[in-house]
């Protein structure tokens, strides 16, 4: 019987250790606590058609990611988003354009995870409290009480703070993960049946509560039914306003954004807030992954690279790489 390998966590650093493991042969099992794949890369469904409500879009600056990138847009799974860009800032809204190539997901974000997710055996809605290790083989156990198992090794493809209690196991880099703070982000969403009388599609904004503006409906395939907006705020206001309730942070959020977008806006025909606790590492780290080779013991994620999806992306290839090359 082959053991497999456990992999916590379905967003795009798990999947990428997945694919690259499963390429060289080895089985592989997933599990995340979400109901779909995707994680910070997800989308929400809702009555406005599906809304990025994570990662807006992503950059591709090293090689590997770029021919990764190549394939995934041969498979119709992500494309090209051109939008008109702007800035805002000291009270001064201004057009913003730049040569920087953009990508996201089609027909939304969530499509890259979910086509990563072929021929790959996970369990969603499964949260792992505990991963402990037996006589020989590795051990998970659930936070209804379940264990999973056995695994050869296992893979924390998590956020930093969920991920350092799975990594007890291996003192050192429990301790690493400890130390990376990851700040949150508030996410709105604003829909319209007429749409706004703007040309923009996405803004970087300073001296703000918000940070960014995109029109979700302008990116490649979306469902165009409503002018979609996603705003994010900053870490600093969401972290200062991170117990606030829903309907307040919709209010005051859409406030900041009627004022500075330059045309006029009527109050939502839809709304929907979101806050993502752990969304980026506050600074960046060079440790590709974190590796106890010896025990079989890994992380992945964003936070052991840059806090984008690319890195998030790099890692996963990276813990990869560092356990197939201790099996040699
Ligand atoms: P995640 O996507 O967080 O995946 C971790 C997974 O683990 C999740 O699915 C979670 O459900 C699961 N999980 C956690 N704990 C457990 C547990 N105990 N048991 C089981 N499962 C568990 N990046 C860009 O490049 N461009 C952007 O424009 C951009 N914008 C962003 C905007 C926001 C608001 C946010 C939040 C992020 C943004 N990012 C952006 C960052 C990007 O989304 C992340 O870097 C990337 O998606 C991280 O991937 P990951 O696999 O490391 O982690
Ligand atoms: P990028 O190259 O488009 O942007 C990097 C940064 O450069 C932007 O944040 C912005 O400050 C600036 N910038 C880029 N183009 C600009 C323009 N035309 N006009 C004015 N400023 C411009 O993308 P990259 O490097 O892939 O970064 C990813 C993006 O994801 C960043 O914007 C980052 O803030 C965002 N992000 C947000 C998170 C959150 O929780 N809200 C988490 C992780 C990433």
């Amino acid at each position: 019987m082959t053991v497999p390998i456990a992999i916590i966590g379905a967003g795009i650093a798990g999947l990428s250790a997945a694919q690259a493991l499963q390429k060289a042969g080895q089985t592989v099992h997933l599990f995340d606590k979400g109901h779909g794949s995707g994680g910070r890369m997800a989308s929400k469904r809702s009555d406005a058609g599906a809304l990025d409500l994570g990662a807006q879009y992503f950059t591709a600056r090293d090689r590997r990611f770029v021919d990764q990138l190549q394939q995934w847009v041969a498979a119709g799974w992500a494309a090209e988003w051109k939008p008109q860009l702007y800035h805002y800032q000291d009270g001064v809204l201004s057009p913003s354009p730049d040569e920087q190539t953009r990508w996201v997901g089609v027909p939304r974000m969530s499509a890259i995870t979910r086509g990563l997710l072929k021929d790959v055996t996970v369990n969603f809605s499964c949260r792992i409290a505990e991963v402990y290790r037996g006589q020989k083989y590795w051990h998970l156990q659930d936070t209804d009480g379940c264990s999973h198992g056995p695994f050869s090794r296992v893979v924390v493809a998590v956020p930093a703070p969920q991920a350092t209690p799975l990594l007890a196991a291996a003192p050192k880099l429990a301790a690493a993960a400890a130390g990376v703070q990851m700040d949150p982000t508030w996410a709105i969403a604003l829909a319209f049946d007429t749409p706004l009388d703007t040309p923009m599609q996405g803004c970087f904004v300073q001296d703000s509560a918000l940070d960014w503006l995109a029109r979700n409906r302008s990116k490649p395939g979306r469902d165009a039914h409503m002018d979609t907006w996603v705003l994010h705020a900053t870490s600093s206001w969401s972290k200062d306003h991170i117990d606030l309730a829903k309907e307040a942070v919709i209010e005051q959020l859409w406030g900041d954004f009627a004022e500075l977008v330059g045309c006029v806006v009527p109050a939502p025909t839809f709304s929907l807030a979101h806050r993502w606790l752990y969304a980026r590492p506050a600074s960046n780290h060079e440790w590709g992954a974190l590796a106890d080779a010896d025990l079989g013991l890994y992380a992945c994620g964003d936070w052991c690279l840059s806090g984008r999806v690319e890195g998030a992306w790099l890692s996963g290839q990276e813990a990869a790489r560092r356990l197939l090359e201790h099996l040699e």
